[in-house]
């Protein structure tokens, strides 16, 4: 072959990889972002990468785009390893046309889509785009309309990560909403539907963008993202570490670590841990902490919802999800946003054969009007169906408190736990001692000569008497009750117990979980 078509080749390869131009480029830095091409770069190993479809473009020519280039067709495409492990990834490059998509430049996502489920591996998006490239009309929507189709068939097959790393606006945002993890960067990434200038023109309403859709507004107000770092190198810590816990398909299972951690750890801490007085709180973080190999622990929306904790550990090598609720915040009660939270994370880990680790200490459901008028029915359901529906191994430990519904809703036996155990100090009932006082001693205590003490009396009188986990014990609704100090123990032998569980539920189109 002559060398001049070599040559040709790498200087038409080369030009594509500047992008939109080393002026671009520079805008790009100084907006203090990096660019497509230099994300894909630090995200995975090192000259993994083998790009495609650089060579596409668009075919638009409505309002002089005939003359406009777009090299690349604002977004980079192709496969790669992270930590040796096959994933494809797409980056919109904002260099190009603002990143913003057209039909080609979703033609490019969509392939990688639909290789990514072919060949079983995760897709990580970076998102940078000024979203439907307006010059392209109906062909940028029906691009969009594509893409969120190919992320819902894909759904609960492969992993699905979305980085967002820049604006992503409009209609735009709800590709990464159909995905399974949204990861955001401080004062870079915009979310939102209608933007500021929108708002103001149609509600009067002033909000800056940051305010409105950026990072912690949605990891710690809307719950619409589930990570959130300062920059974008850690952000892209982050991605690599939470692949770590995930498998590459629902056929697969997460890969295992050699763990360094002793699996017959005692950890004596665990036996004091919790306060003598049941209405004093505690961190639960610790316990999580102490029970996970080596300490480690990846939290799932840590901003959001703080009475329920969710996140990834280790349990002597293998991945485990953990739902435990915090006493620390609103007395670790569930209400809409923590049921959210939990479901999801519940169906996440069940999607992609990660066993779940309940630990419990949950007084109730909170009360109050706006819990009601927000439908906390129909977002508690779904923790109820979220865990009955889950068929990976499901482990709870009663730590203290499991009251009413909410001890159900937290995976109870009957909801499918494979194996409950409970601290001694347990209170397991169907209400809180103060609830339940007034209601079955109110005609004791309203004929006492004095209500107030007769009232204290009766709570301590019902506290003792459901204040321990035996009678649940006796029934067989709890397994067993263990010393704390043994939990890390017990728990490691159960999900070995149950690591070859198979649980098939009946055949069925899909189930219609309260939405
Ligand atoms: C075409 C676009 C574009 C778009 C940006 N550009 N967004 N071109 N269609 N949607 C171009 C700009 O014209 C500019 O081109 C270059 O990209 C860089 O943009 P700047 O405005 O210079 O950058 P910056 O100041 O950082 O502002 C970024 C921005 C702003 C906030 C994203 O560009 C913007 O508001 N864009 C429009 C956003 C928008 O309304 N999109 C439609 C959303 S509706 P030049 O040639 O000057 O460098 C939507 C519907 C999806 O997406 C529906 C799916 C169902």
């Amino acid at each position: 072959m002559s060398s001049a078509k070599i040559d040709g080749l790498r200087e038409l390869k080369s030009k594509i990889k500047l992008g939109g131009g080393e002026e671009s480029i520079k805008k790009q830095h100084e907006r203090g972002k990096l660019t497509a091409r230099e994300r894909i770069e630090a995200l995975l190993d090192n000259e993994s990468f083998i790009e495609i479809d650089a060579f596409v473009t668009h075919r638009c020519t409505n309002f002089g785009m005939e003359k406009k280039k777009a090299p690349g067709e604002g977004v980079v495409t192709g496969y790669g390893t992270i930590d040796g492990r096959l994933v494809y990834v797409y980056a919109q490059d904002f260099t190009v046309i603002g990143g913003s998509l057209g039909e080609m430049h979703a033609a490019k996502i969509a392939k990688v889509q639909e290789m990514a489920l072919k060949v079983g591996v995760p897709l990580i998006g970076i998102n940078d785009s000024g979203g439907a490239r307006i010059q392209e009309g109906v062909d940028a929507l029906g691009g969009y309309g594509k893409i969120f189709y190919n992320n819902t068939i894909a759904s609960g097959v492969i992993p699905q990560l979305s980085v967002i790393l820049g604006p992503c606006a409009g209609g735009a945002v709800y590709s990464p909403a159909l995905t399974d993890f949204i990861f955001m960067v401080e004062n870079t990434s915009k979310m939102f539907i209608t933007g500021p200038q929108v708002i103001k023109t149609v509600t009067g309403e002033e909000v800056s963008a940051e305010e409105l859709g950026g990072a912690m507004t949605h990891n710690q107000t809307s719950g619409v993202a589930h990570f959130i770092d300062s920059t974008e190198q850690e952000c892209i810590d982050r991605i690599k570490l939470l692949l770590s816990f995930l498998p590459s398909n629902n056929l697969e299972d997460a890969p295992v670590f050699d763990s360094e951690d002793n699996m017959n750890r005692i950890e004596e801490r665990l036996n004091d841990i919790v306060p003598e007085n049941p209405n004093k709180a505690y961190d639960m973080k610790e316990i999580i902490n102490l029970l996970a190999d080596n300490g480690e622990f990846l939290e799932y929306q840590p901003y959001f919802a703080k009475n329920i904790i969710t996140g990834f550990i280790r349990l002597n090598g293998k991945s485990v999800g953990v739902i435990a609720n915090q006493p620390k915040y609103l007395a670790g009660c569930l209400d809409i946003n923590a049921s959210d939270k939990s479901s999801r994370f519940i169906r996440t880990c069940d999607s992609f054969n990660i066993p779940i680790l309940n630990l419990i200490d949950v007084p109730g459901f909170l009360p109050g009007t706006n819990q009601e008028y927000g439908g906390i029915i129909r977002h508690g359901a779904k923790m109820l169906y979220a865990y009955s529906e889950a068929t990976v191994p499901k482990v709870s430990v009663i730590i203290r408190k499991a009251y009413g519904g909410s001890y159900l809703a937290m995976c109870s036996k009957e909801l499918g736990a494979d194996m409950v155990l409970s601290w001694p100090n347990a209170e397991i009932a169907v209400m809180g001692p103060e609830g339940a006082a007034n209601i079955i001693f109110r005609k004791d205590i309203k004929e006492a000569d004095d209500p107030v003490l007769a009232r204290g009396e009766k709570i301590k009188e019902y506290r003792e008497a459901v204040a321990n986990p035996y009678v649940a014990a006796s029934r067989g609704y709890v397994d067993d009750v263990i010393e704390p100090s043994s939990t890390r123990k017990r728990i490691i032998s159960a999900f070995d117990m149950l690591s070859t569980k198979r649980q098939v539920l009946p055949s069925k189109k899909h189930g219609n979980i309260p939405l």
